[in-house]
């Protein structure tokens, strides 16, 4: 080498570039985000990745893009921002202003960072929190009009982020109605690849709002570096990821601005939802389980709160139920065990009886016919046999065939001069409107003071937006998100006078949940999906953001010829319910189910509130297995599925995960088919996590559930 050359080279690597840049670091107790303001007055992204043991390190990083890039400048690829200015200018700059930091009251501490245009002045306030123990960042932005005029926000990310790999992997989870959240994994190359969804109210239908990106390998379930991210908004949503011509990768999140150019007049401030995100060096494995601590203790609603198992009716009944079949089902509950009945869709409306999903969606009085004593007869037996009393609404939706449509026509989302088009023969109320929120918010109020024993409503939403205008909005491109603003307020309202009340977010299955709408959920239906195998799938695909106590797993009737003790296995693993012909079941089904609940019972803080190991994907073959483990690593649940063993077939031994190593531990089979308990053994937890036991057997659609407990 040229002597000069190598000195210079020494003299580098001695004596690293200075960049005196203030330094803004957000860091969680693993992750480090780090933002520069440089001598240009601008804001970059300095780093991203696993936090620095010491942050003098971050001085002597490069900087990367702009932190939260905007149209018309200099960048060629996607912005976060872009305003249109009054004048018709589309382009804008930000400038560093100033900068705070903030210790929240739960201990998270947000970072925000104010920036303005020099020219038009317009501001955005990046804010980004940090919940240090669980690794979990969230961020999002305010944009606020300091122009004499109104002006149009055509872009307006709630997050951009700046990666520099070799190579990043995507995974998304699509699927439809009963065929939700399949993971697909694919490498990102040149270009851009978005994840979005136009459905407006039935979100997640085609597509959930979550993803997973591996960085420079594919993602593996308990190594490598992944970082999983999803928008806490219950409307379209919408993630960029662009590769750029070095290979940096940007994504930007946020709402999905198609027909959503929004105007904000002087001196207004748009608010976006915030990005919720995780980078873990454990694989998949280690960022779901930040994702559950998170979710658990500061997100959803009642998080760290017991859940109740029911009885539901759908299935077994349908449409077709009157009071006294109720009152057996109610009965039946009671026998099964369970904390609660909930009644389904067809006890109201009047003039159109809801018979089918046809007609009476709108019009919430019981149908007289049905129900002569009205709902006030099941809660007051419900209260008789000592469980509760659930309920089922679908108070966003009307049917053209109702009595509400009939008066309130106006309160419908409809274009004014097109046929309408049905999906599930319905339409969506316009939440924008004000008035319609009173009588959204009415639906339960009225129920709640006429039957205040009503302890949980069942709230469904079936539709997309379809046919899309709003009677009340004068931009028609503020319906998408002025809906989801109406639909907060109204479930605001609903939490400032009913604390307590539990409800469950479901929509035609799977087509709803995000973090922003289990503020007011304590739990979501993954999907109408309930054969065991296919929930095997679905609920893994969920559990890569959502703890197992968000997950409603309902026992029911499809594939059944899986054995009952199958069906109820795999929905042992969320928060179990039935959906089921109780007075039907043969009695060996019906006393397992019973002991299923009543061990449910003794189990749920390991199931609900333990940490989550994902053993055995069932996506790797014939298998699953997944286990929880308490915090303090006394006491565990195992589950083994056999699916679809091959004759013959090499099975490897389940290794547990998550146990104290040198401990001593008593193993049990559980819930064995005759609803005993099978024999004991002890290990080591060394042994069970280093050699791991034969827990899979040659049986098809077989399962055994194995406890631990430590001595
Ligand atoms: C949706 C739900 C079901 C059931 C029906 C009632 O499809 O996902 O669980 O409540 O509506 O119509």
């Amino acid at each position: 080498m040229n002597t000069k050359i190598s000195i210079l080279a020494a003299m580098l690597l001695a004596a690293p570039a200075i960049h005196a840049d203030r330094i803004i670091p957000v860091e969680t107790e693993n992750v480090g985000l780090v933002y520069a303001v440089a001598d240009n007055g601008r804001i970059y992204q300095r780093y991203f990745g696993k936090r620095m043991l010491n942050s003098a390190d971050y001085n002597v990083m490069k900087n990367m893009p702009e932190a939260y890039i905007t149209s018309g400048m200099e960048d060629y690829f996607e912005p976060a921002l872009q305003i249109n200015h009054a004048d018709g200018n589309m382009s804008t700059l930000l400038n560093f202003v100033d900068a705070k930091t903030t210790a929240n009251s739960d201990g998270s501490i947000t970072t925000s960072i104010y920036m303005a245009d020099p020219i038009y002045k317009d501001e955005v306030a990046l804010h980004t929190t940090a919940y240090p123990a669980e690794d979990i960042i969230t961020q999002w932005t305010e944009i606020t009009n300091r122009e004499g005029k109104p002006v149009e926000l055509e872009r307006y990310a709630s997050s951009m982020l700046h990666f520099d790999r070799p190579a990043y992997y995507l995974t998304q989870f699509n699927g439809d109605w009963a065929d939700e959240g399949n993971m697909m994994e694919q490498k990102l190359e040149f270009g851009k690849k978005v994840l979005d969804t136009k459905l407006g109210a039935r979100h997640n239908m085609f597509l959930s709002p979550f993803f997973v990106l591996s960085l420079d390998k594919p993602a593996e379930e308990n190594a490598g570096e992944v970082m999983v991210g999803t928008l806490a908004w219950t409307g379209n949503y919408r993630h960029t990821f662009e590769i750029d011509q070095n290979g940096g990768l940007r994504v930007v999140s946020g709402i999905n601005p198609y027909a959503s150019t929004y105007t904000i007049g002087k001196g207004q401030t748009f608010t976006t939802p915030e990005f919720v995100f995780t980078l873990s060096n454990e694989g998949r494995g280690g960022a779901a389980r930040n994702f559950h601590d998170w979710a658990r203790k500061y997100r959803v609603k009642d998080g760290m709160g017991d859940r109740r198992t029911l009885l539901n009716n759908w299935e077994a009944t349908y449409f077709d139920f009157d009071e006294e079949k109720l009152v057996k089902i109610i009965r039946n509950a009671k026998e099964l065990g369970v904390d609660m009945f909930l009644l389904d869709d067809g006890w109201f409306a009047n003039k159109y009886p809801r018979s089918s999903d046809h007609q009476g969606l709108g019009d919430w009085d019981e149908t007289a016919d049905k129900l002569p004593n009205g709902i006030g007869r099941l809660v007051e037996e419900a209260q008789n046999q000592g469980i509760l009393f659930g309920l089922w609404i679908e108070p966003e939706m009307v049917n053209p065939k109702s009595e509400l449509y009939e008066n309130h026509k106006d309160w419908v989302i409809t274009l004014p001069n097109r046929e309408e088009y049905y999906f599930r023969n319905q339409l969506v109320l316009d939440l924008s409107n004000p008035k319609v929120q009173d009588f959204v918010f009415g639906v339960v109020d009225d129920l709640k003071t006429k039957y205040p024993g009503i302890a949980f409503f069942k709230w469904d939403c079936n539709s997309p937006i379809t046919n899309i205008y709003s009677p009340y909005e004068k931009n028609q491109q503020h319906l998408y998100v002025d809906y989801v603003r109406g639909l907060y307020n109204v479930l605001d309202r609903i939490a400032e006078k009913y604390p307590d009340l539990e409800m469950m977010l479901c929509s035609g299955g799977g087509g709803r949940c995000d973090y922003k709408a289990l503020e007011y959920f304590t739990e979501f239906w993954p999907s109408d999906n309930t054969d065991p195998i296919e929930r095997l799938f679905i609920q893994y695909g969920m559990s890569q953001v959502f703890p197992a106590k968000t997950q409603c797993a309902h026992v029911t009737t499809w594939n059944s010829s899986a054995s009952l003790k199958f069906r109820t296995d795999v929905a042992m693993m969320g928060k179990l319910g039935f959906d089921i012909r109780v007075d039907e079941l043969p009695e060996a089904d019906l006393k397992y189910a019973k002991h299923a609940v009543k061990e449910y019972n003794r189990l749920k803080p390991v199931i609900l509130d333990g940490d989550q190991y994902r053993l055995v994907s069932p996506y790797e073959g014939n298998y699953a297995s997944t286990m929880y483990v308490t915090k303090d690593s006394s006491h565990a649940v195992v589950f083994a599925f056999n699916v679809y063993p091959r004759y013959n077939e090499r099975r490897e031994n389940v290794k547990m995960q998550g146990l104290d190593p040198s401990a001593t531990y008593e193993v049990t089979e559980i819930c064995r088919q005759n609803a005993t308990k099978g024999r004991v053994s002890t290990y080591s937890g060394d042994y069970l996590m280093t050699v791991g036991l034969p827990m899979f057997s040659g049986s098809k659609m077989t399962s055994s559930i194995y406890e631990l407990v430590k001595k």
